[in-house]
């Protein structure tokens, strides 16, 4: 067992696609035009020593232990610094060389505490390997003089310790929180013997601008910014490469491990779509999955007020079994179903939406993606042809402007906010469509060049008032338009979208956006070079939701952007896997890779591979099984993974209905919301015991590899086969590798995905078949999926939530960095020291004019429900406009959210909810009620 190392190259790679030839240490060898001197000599097999420079940093050539010597060049240059150039004769090893470094770790070592044997890094401290490969001996200087070794350790980081008297003041850490991570944070302060290593002017790492992704942590090569998980528990023994459970995103990791206890994530250079880098929840906010709260036996109960009782997986499965089988019989096949959950693997959504089918014997399957995405997968089919974004995210890089709408990538997806930010800062545009400024429009060294606030609910007006700019303006690429697009369409769009009803002038009134920034920021785009959209639930969770989606595509169509690198429209998926729990045949009407239930040539196949015959008719989507739960005709729910009684909106509804239900399981890691209203507690496992895959948000498919056995003894998808095999069905798989080869066999952009294949080389974006065995990184090159791309109209429709005297503010809801969803896991974490409970950001107008200050415990109500929460006074919020999480279940902002939701889809309306606000001084009757209710559950919480 060992812990497998990223290779260190020293200095970035360059591609230019040539190469040159140099000699190195006597031998001749061909190496990239443009690498360092250290790159070409690590490609060629030799490590130069270094302390400054690591190849996720442009090189800085501060440390002077990289020299080398090149024929006809004068001194030492450091060769971190110098780029090779055709037949560069270089000497790596030499006497002169040898006796340069050795006296350079001299100077460093005179200035170290000399605790190698007790320190947090022994064995993995690049001074410490150094000075071995230097040959140091001793050090002249003695250890007397004046030095560092008495400064004061920074220890209010949760995760990580800064320790200055390790210090060698290289500036990994600085260059590495702002080229990686975009942040700013350190600084060097003083000069020469005096510089030191200071976050945001002298302030402690908590107070700073620090987010704590730990890249500086990472790239430290020392121990002076060391994990606290290693100071406590030591170095790892081995380690096993997986993909983070958080966002969608998909960050791989190396899970650095003691036997089976996790120390360390590390954050994978070959991960496609994190390169290395990460958040501070995928690196830090993993110690919920052995936290004292997860349920680890199976437990039933007859009532939703009896209390659980622990029993042994057979009979859990098989009193669950003989409940919905009873419900069956008694009110009909349709009466049970099941929902599907984003944040489990492909192999255990499949397996869950084959239950219903196969052994449910009818299609009420649906997804948690239902209340986020579904209007991408409906507005991207019906333009493009795929329900899926069209990039990868290293496709931002040749991005000239960058259209953010409805999304806060810094926040929701920060690793991708990183790389986005950093083509910021070479020069690419920034035009921002948010009622908020967030963070993205004014952060260090990025400014977006328009910022539209729109009112919440107008998205639809904006984008029709963007294209008719440019289609007013004659910026539509036509060329593009007449070989790639069906003309109808087009003609049809082009006719309504000029009308003067969607001008920016005719819009400015409902928008709230001067039409003159509209126009502005539509030139921009257009005009500007390749275009790229990144979107999130800003677009989809309206009342319009799908015609944004599609406004949007048919944007990137009109101006030419889609098909190449650079451009694109690309939604930013919330939990780590909703492209895959779509893809996975989760919705009523679709089997998995989008192909209907009521095609009886696909029907067929399935049937014929499932040994199973298909109910052809769509089953029920969420908020229809709700609505039939209340009248009585649905009354067994297989919920897994998902809090819908903390998510969905309208708590109380959703309550009434589970409430009313005769059996509902639960399959969670936690007794979450949904888990009072329950009969039976099936154990989930957390991502580090799954075997399976999990697809991001660039269609990318990436490993989830266990690094134990689940520690509730069974996979979630063997439950779930076990509990299908009680009803009358045989699924009969014997491992995770055997559902995704029957994925592959059932899915034609699946075909070419394997376990196997995945493991022998990198994570595959779909469509991987014979004819892209290596996957697609860019969608729609040479010719759109559905052939040539279809122009929708999206005529504005207000939505029917208005504000009036009684409730004059709109609510809107989103995510912040520290906690993730309905904050299950990482409620469970130290990152709650950032976020220990939900808030509702106002204007200081609206604040004023109501006499509430700054943290100040509000009522927040809506035509709804109401709910207490405290209120914080930001600048960020436009006036009349609130703005909180869902992080916490105490807060219960969904029981203030309605059920307006988009007419294609049904995807709540989550961020369009008229509202009030009045100072409070106790807890709503709704909160009092859940307190009650969970102090009977939990009588120790
Ligand atoms: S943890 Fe990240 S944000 Fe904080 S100082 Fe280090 S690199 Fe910067
Ligand atoms: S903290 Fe680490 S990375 Fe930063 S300057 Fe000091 S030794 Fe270098
Ligand atoms: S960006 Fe998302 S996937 Fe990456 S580490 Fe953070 S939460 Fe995990
Ligand atoms: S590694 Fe080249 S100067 Fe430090």
């Amino acid at each position: 067992m060992s812990v497998m190392k990223d290779r260190d190259y020293g200095t970035p790679g360059v591609e230019t696609g040539r190469t040159v030839t140099v000699e190195i240490d006597g031998r001749r060898h061909d190496v990239p035009e443009g690498v360092s001197v250290m790159r070409a000599a690590a490609l060629a097999g030799t490590d130069i020593p270094k302390l400054c420079a690591t190849d996720s940093l442009n090189a800085f050539g501060s440390c002077r232990l990289c020299l080398v010597e090149i024929e006809g060049r004068k001194g030492t240059p450091a060769s971190c610094t110098t780029p090779v150039e055709a037949g560069m004769k270089i000497a790596t090893q030499t006497e002169r060389l040898e006796r340069i470094r050795r006296g350079v770790m001299e100077l460093y070592i005179s200035d170290h505490p000399l605790d190698c044997l007790t320190c947090g890094a022994n064995g993995d401290c690049e001074l410490q390997d150094r000075a071995g490969e230097v040959g140091l001996r001793e050090v002249r200087y003695g250890y007397e003089g004046e030095g560092h070794l008495d400064a004061e350790k920074d220890t209010s980081n949760p995760y990580f310790t800064f320790d200055p008297a390790k210090c060698i003041v290289c500036s990994r850490c600085v260059r590495a929180c702002e080229e990686v991570q975009g942040t700013f944070a350190l600084t060097i302060e003083d000069r020469g013997f005096d510089s030191k290593v200071s976050a945001s002017a002298g302030e402690a790492f908590i107070d700073s601008e620090c987010v704590s992704c730990g890249a500086c942590v990472q790239a430290c090569p020392t121990a002076t910014l060391t994990e606290n998980t290693i100071l406590g528990h030591g170095q790892p023994n081995r380690s096993v490469i997986t993909t983070c459970a958080y966002c969608g995103v998909g960050c791989s990791f190396r899970a650095e491990l003691q036997g089976d206890e996790v120390v360390r994530m590390t954050p994978h250079k070959d991960g496609g779509a994190n390169e290395g880098h990460s958040c501070v929840k995928g690196r830090f906010a993993w110690g919920y999955a052995t936290h004292a709260d997860r349920i680890l036996s199976p437990m039933i109960r007859e009532t939703t007020n009896a209390p659980w009782r622990e029993v042994s997986w057979d009979e859990a499965i098989s009193y669950a079994a003989e409940r919905l089988k009873a419900i069956q019989t008694e009110h009909g096949t349709g009466a049970i179903g099941g929902i599907t959950s984003s944040r489990c693997t492909n192999e255990e959504v499949y397996a869950v939406q084959k239950m219903v089918r196969a052994a449910f014997h009818n299609n009420n399957v649906d997804t948690c993606a239902r209340v986020c995405h579904s209007p991408t997968g409906y507005g991207l089919k019906n333009t493009f042809g795929t329900s899926a974004g069209t990039q990868d995210f290293k496709s931002v890089a040749k991005a000239d402007v960058i259209l953010v709408v409805g999304a806060n990538p810094t926040d929701a997806h920060p690793v991708f906010a990183s790389r986005m930010k950093r083509r910021l800062r070479q020069g690419a545009k920034l035009i921002v469509i948010d009622p908020r400024r967030i963070d993205l429009v004014r952060s260090p060294h990025v400014e977006a060049a328009h910022h539209l606030p729109l009112r919440p609910g107008t998205n639809v007006a904006v984008i029709n008032a963007i294209a008719h700019t440019i289609v007013t303006e004659g910026l539509v690429d036509e060329a593009f338009v007449a070989e790639r697009c069906e003309t109808p369409s087009f003609d049809r769009w082009k006719e309504f979208i000029a009308l003067a009803e969607n001008s920016p002038e005719a819009l400015e009134d409902v928008t709230g956006v001067p039409a003159e920034d509209i126009r502005a920021a539509a030139r921009l785009y257009a005009t500007g070079g390749n275009g790229a959209i990144y979107y999130g639930l800003g677009v989809t969770e309206h009342s319009q939701g799908s015609s944004m989606v599609m406004g949007l595509a048919n944007l990137a169509m009109a101006t030419g952007n889609i098909g190449r690198e650079g451009v694109g429209v690309n939604p930013l998926r919330g939990q780590n896997n909703v492209q895959g729990s779509c893809d996975m045949g989760s919705f009523p009407h679709e089997l998995p890779g989008y192909r209907h239930i009521s095609d009886a040539a696909v029907r067929g196949e399935f049937e014929a591979h499932w040994q199973a015959s298909l109910d052809p008719e769509p089953g029920l989507r969420i908020p229809n099984m709700f609505a039939a739960a209340l009248d009585g005709s649905f009354r067994g729910l297989f919920v897994q993974g998902e809090d819908i009684a903390q998510s969905d909106p309208n708590t109380l509804h959703v309550s009434a209905a589970l409430q009313a239900m005769e059996c509902v399981i639960v399959q969670d890691l936690f007794l979450n919301e949904t888990a009072a209203f329950a009969h039976v507690f099936f154990p989930g496992t957390s991502f580090l015991e799954k075997d399976g895959t999990f697809t991001n948000a660039e269609r990318r498919i990436n490993r989830v590899r266990p690094i134990k056995p689940p520690l509730q003894g069974m996979h979630e998808w063997e439950t779930v086969a076990r509990l299908a095999r009680a009803m009358g069905y045989e699924m009969g798989w014997p491992d995770g590798a055997a559902i995704m080869d029957e994925i592959a066999a059932l899915t034609p952009t699946f075909a070419g995905v394997s376990f196997e294949k995945l493991d022998s080389g990198k994570s595959i974006q779909w469509p991987c078949n014979d004819a892209t065995p290596d996957g697609t990184p860019v969608m729609h090159a040479s010719g759109f999926v559905r052939g040539k791309g279809q122009f929708m109209l999206t005529r504005y429709v207000p939505t029917e939530e208005k504000t009036n005297r009684r409730y004059p503010l709109i609510l809107t809801t989103g995510r912040i960095l520290s906690q993730y969803n309905v904050g299950a896991q990482t409620r469970r974490t130290k990152n709650s020291m950032w976020h220990g409970e939900d808030v509702l950001e106002i204007h200081s107008h609206d604040a004023d004019i109501r006499g509430i200050s700054d943290g100040d415990l509000v009522s927040l109500g809506s035509r709804i429900g109401a709910t207490t929460i405290r209120a914080v006074i930001s600048d960020r919020m436009p006036q009349g406009v609130v703005y909180t999480t869902f992080h916490h279940p105490e807060s219960g902002a969904n029981v203030v959210t309605t059920e307006l939701s988009d007419w294609a889809t049904n995807c709540p309306e989550y961020k369009v909810t008229a509202v009030q606000v009045t100072l409070a001084n106790m807890p709503s009757d709704w909160q009092m009620e859940r307190r009650e209710r969970r102090a009977e559950i939990e009588p120790a919480e």
